[in-house]
């Protein structure tokens, strides 16, 4: 087996829930109550909606879920593409978003959205899932967003804030009861690295929020990001020239 289907059987694994409450229970704290979870769902799929510019845009949300935002967002869009590894997700997205019929259901493998051709959406939105990956990975998924993206389209980015004291408090937890092999935990990140990574994927950086804002998109513990793409960026060309830099730092360019 090779190690990227090890990993995507790993992630199906840990992202199995029974029913609602269960995938509530995945994405939320334990004491959050389903009327809480709701109510920041239509705050959240809210904030979501300013960044369609016009109507009749099409969506895409990398990691649904059981729809949690994406029933606020449907009837806003003209079509939504919900991708998630879970077929359990799914299954439950589905039941969630039955009364929409611009709602097409895709089962991710994990890094690709191969069933999306390039150029198609409006808007990608993601939220608390590439936090689950590691970052090489998040990477990938952010290459895949830029391929999918129409020229100049948006993207909405959650990532974990590492200078959060709840993030550090889950990396200490990880590291001290030896959580490094659940394929789930959080990698959290810092605002330089995430703006680094979201460039490098063929992004400018509209906004980028952190703690001490308002809570626009995300709580205090997130960074949010914006991102406008802003040329494409291919696997093939970082494939290139990271083959090209490596050779440079055998031959001592990089000192
Ligand atoms: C914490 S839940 C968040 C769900 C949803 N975004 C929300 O905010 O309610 C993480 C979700 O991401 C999905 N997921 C994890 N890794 C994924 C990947 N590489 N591609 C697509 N979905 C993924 C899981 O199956 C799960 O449904």
């Amino acid at each position: 087996m090779t190690g990227a289907s090890d990993f995507l059987k790993r992630i199906r694994q840990r992202w199995h829930p029974g029913d609602q409450r269960d995938a509530e229970r995945a994405a939320h704290s334990v004491s959050d109550s389903s009327e809480d979870i709701e109510r920041s769902a239509r705050t959240t799929a809210r904030a979501v909606c300013t960044l369609l510019e016009t109507p009749n845009l099409t969506a895409l949300n990398l990691g649904c879920g059981y729809g949690r935002v994406d029933k606020y967002i449907a009837p806003h869009v003209k079509t939504l593409y919900l991708v998630d590894v879970s077929e359990n997700m799914l299954r439950l997205a589905k039941a969630r978003l039955s009364e929409f019929k611009n709602v097409v259901f895709v089962q991710g493998d994990g890094q690709a959205l191969s069933t999306i051709e390039d150029a198609q959406i409006d808007l990608v939105y993601t939220m608390f899932v590439l936090q689950h990956l590691p970052k090489e990975i998040a990477f990938r998924c952010l290459l895949e967003m830029n391929r999918v993206l129409k020229p100049d389209a948006k993207v909405l980015l959650q990532f974990p804030n590492a200078k959060s004291r709840f993030y550090r408090e889950d990396f200490l937890y990880n590291a001290v009861f030896g959580e490094e092999d659940n394929p789930a935990r959080v990698r959290s990140y810092f605002v330089e690295e995430v703006e680094w990574l979201v460039k490098t994927a063929g992004f400018d950086c509209a906004e980028v929020l952190e703690e001490g804002y308002d809570g626009k998109y995300f709580n205090r513990n997130e960074i949010s990001v914006i991102g406008r793409k802003s040329g494409v960026v291919t696997l093939g060309q970082l494939r290139r020239h990271a083959a090209d830099t490596r050779e440079g730092l055998k031959r001592g360019e990089w000192s």
